[in-house]
């Protein structure tokens, strides 16, 4: 037991926000609220896989590659080395912003070691999820993982290359004959790769600096710093359910690879979790309702993919998983969202441990195929009948909201810093007190 009113209280301005269970969690609404508090939001890994979603006064955006930061004109947004970045995609996503009325000018900076996403990364990516048939991961199909394949390997093209023509023209050439050699399926053309690389690099140039050294001034100069993870914790290439992952690191280890900044600079880590479970793709969901019950989740909390569109998979929340996330990423505090979708529920079950065969593990199993084997072991807590949507004081919640809310905090071994009413931002109690941001 801990006493959330008396929760770790940390003075150091910097905090990551981040997934602490299979992505989708609501960290865009999070980051949205918290952003205003600090002078940058800095995303660390993933790249247009990544589908945040912000609603301000019923207006929908749906952020992918621009840090959750840039609706607040105070904010300057930053996308780190740890990123894999698709030009297209991301002046698509500038476009739709400027029209919606958000300057984003000067308020971008962007690592020039930020990897790039070529279109044949595309192509390599739908190609490869073909290949694996029975076994695909149900990817996003956005390049993400074939460009961090090039990046690993040692032959991928950083956003600083783009400033030299004469040396980008023999990297391309290079990577794409290779590509064509190694892939039989395939013949690509480098020439209109190259051409369009190049006139993207002129748009781009503005943006382009050294990040780590960015964000080293701004810190020298008091500013502070929030660190928007993409993806979730069980998603992350080291930590999450391999080979069902993302190819990043969105665990809180990320933030320190990912833009080049010390472990000090963070000074507070803060998960974000669901009131329940979801995946989107394929790979194990111990607490995975197959029945109308996982089909109620997913209609009154719209689980439909952000990017696309797929429906997710819903289930009960697994403090199994979230006890992980909380020991991998050191998390403080969570934000926990979503409790209104299960406003009506007559009972609610969280999932406390997992039963394999006759053992009882109260660890989340770094083994897959003991995972698969695994059975949830459900506590069964009563629902609330009158609604939580739109809350935001703690006292308006029903008393059977309240006592799931603590439940989930004693089981978890985490307390909620914040709980998510809605998906606006003023849908929200901000528990003042157990994490000082
Ligand atoms: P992210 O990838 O972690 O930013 O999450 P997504 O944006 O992909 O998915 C979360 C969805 O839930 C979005 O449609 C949000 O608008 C919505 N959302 C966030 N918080 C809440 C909440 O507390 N209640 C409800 N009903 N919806 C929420
Ligand atoms: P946000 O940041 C949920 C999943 C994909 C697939 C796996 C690998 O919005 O929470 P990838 O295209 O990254 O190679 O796909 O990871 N995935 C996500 N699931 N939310 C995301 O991002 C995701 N980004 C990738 O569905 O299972
Ligand atoms: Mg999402």
């Amino acid at each position: 037991m801990y006493h959330h009113t008396s929760g770790p209280y940390i003075s150091t301005m910097n905090l990551a926000v981040l997934g602490a269970q299979w992505g989708d969690e609501g960290k865009g609404k999070i980051v949205d609220l918290l952003s205003p508090r600090f002078d940058l939001v800095a995303r660390y890994q993933g790249g247009h896989n990544a589908g945040h979603t912000v609603y301000v006064r019923g207006r929908k955006f749906v952020l992918r590659l621009i840090p959750s930061g840039i609706l607040h004109d105070s904010v300057t947004c930053v996308i780190g080395n740890g990123v894999v970045v698709d030009p297209t995609a991301l002046f698509a996503e500038i476009d739709e912003l400027v029209a919606a009325g958000v300057t984003v000018g000067r308020r971008l900076l962007i690592s020039d070691k930020a990897h790039v996403i070529l279109p044949y990364h595309r192509d390599l990516d739908l190609l490869s999820e073909a290949r694996r048939g029975e076994r695909k991961i149900g990817t996003t199909s956005r390049g993400i993982g074939p460009a961090y394949e090039d990046k690993v390997a040692r032959r991928g093209i950083r956003i600083g290359d783009l400033a030299d023509p004469t040396a980008l023209e023999k990297n391309v050439r290079d990577n794409v004959t290779a590509r064509n050699r190694l892939v039989s399926e395939t013949t690509m053309d480098w020439r209109p790769v190259l051409e369009r690389l190049l006139e993207q690099a002129e748009r781009l140039r503005p943006w382009v600096c050294d990040v780590s050294l960015a964000l080293s001034e701004a810190m020298r100069a008091g500013r502070s710093i929030l660190f928007e993870g993409a993806q979730g914790t069980l998603l992350d290439i080291d930590h999450g359910t391999y080979p069902y992952v993302t190819s990043s690191n969105a665990t809180v280890g990320g933030v320190c690879t990912g833009l080049g900044v010390g472990p000090r600079a963070i000074g507070a880590v803060l998960g974000v979790v669901k009131a329940y479970t979801t995946r989107v793709g394929e790979g194990p969901l111990p607490t995975e309702l197959l029945d109308e019950r996982g089909q109620r989740l997913r209609d009154t909390g719209n689980e439909y993919g952000s990017v696309t569109g797929r429906p997710r998979r819903c289930g009960w929340y697994d403090a199994v998983a979230v006890r992980y996330a909380v020991r991998i990423n050191g998390l403080d505090a969570v934000a926990l969202t979503k409790l209104d979708v299960l406003d009506g529920l007559d009972r609610i079950d969280i999932c406390t441990a997992y039963r394999c065969g006759d053992r009882l593990l109260s660890e989340f199993p770094s083994d897959l195929d003991q995972l698969a084997r695994c059975e949830p072991v459900y506590e069964s807590i009563p629902g609330w009948a009158s609604p939580t949507k739109g809350a935001h004081r703690w006292a308006d919640l029903p008393e059977n909201a309240q006592r799931y809310v603590v439940r989930l905090e004693e089981v978890s071994g985490v307390p909620a810093a914040i709980v998510s009413t809605g998906s606006e931002r003023d849908e929200t109690i901000v528990r003042e007190g157990v994490l000082a941001i």
